[in-house]
């Protein structure tokens, strides 16, 4: 697919049929991930996967027992990938010679790097998933101390979210949050050389 093309079709699905996704697509998502940017190629993000079936039942089962959504179809989703971000490797990457930042302080950072690069990989699975013809949703997990404990997670890892991937269904439609708030005008977004110059 053209990239233009992407990026416009690019919305987040709710609505997903009861298919699964073939392997080769599943790889190729999980290639494009970790091609993300990341400051100082630190690469604190890590990605964990549940494919198929009964690795996503397994996913709900601990972060939404009780299916609470909304969306019904939301859970037919074959794959389930939930990026995660790892502020020690930031640390760590800028502690080294040529970074030299070696206090290991926080405070280096005007904002979290780590949380960022791993929503920038998380955007790469989103683009990736339209390019291929499927949807995705990036959505909150709100039992994150569930989650890491069900799943091993280190301390140190966090997840910024998950992203459910599969084919979306004809009748899913976008986002409710699009009604009620709208899309901001690109006058209102950019601005040009200075805060009050906008369009
Ligand atoms: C950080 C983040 C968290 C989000 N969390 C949820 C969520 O928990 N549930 C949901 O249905 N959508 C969630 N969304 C999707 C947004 O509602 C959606 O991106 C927004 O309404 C714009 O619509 P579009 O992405 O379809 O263009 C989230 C998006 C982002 C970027």
């Amino acid at each position: 697919m053209e990239f233009q093309e992407v990026v416009r079709r690019r919305r987040m699905v709710r609505s997903f049929e009861d298919r699964p996704i073939p392997a080769d697509l599943v790889r190729r998502i999980l290639a494009n991930a970790p091609r993300a940017p990341s400051a100082g190629y630190s690469q604190g993000f890590s990605f964990i996967v549940f494919d198929g079936k009964p690795e996503v039942a397994r996913f709900w089962e601990v972060t939404d027992p009780e299916r609470r959504s909304g969306w019904s179809d939301l859970y037919n989703a074959p794959l389930v990938v939930v990026p995660c971000s790892e502020k020690d490797a930031y640390i760590d990457r800028y502690a080294r010679p040529d970074k030299g930042w070696t206090d290991r302080s926080e405070t280096h950072w005007p904002v979290p790097y780590w949380d960022i690069d791993t929503a920038m990989a998380a955007m790469v699975v989103l683009l990736t998933a339209v390019d291929l013809g499927l949807g995705a949703l990036f959505f909150g997990i709100f039992r994150t101390t569930e989650f890491k404990q069900a799943f091993g997670v280190p301390e140190r890892v966090t997840p910024i979210g998950a992203i459910a991937v599969g084919w979306p269904r004809a009748t899913d439609r976008p986002s409710p949050s699009l009604k009620i708030v709208g899309r901001r005008p690109r006058t209102e977004v950019i601005h040009r050389g200075r805060w009050e110059q906008r369009g």
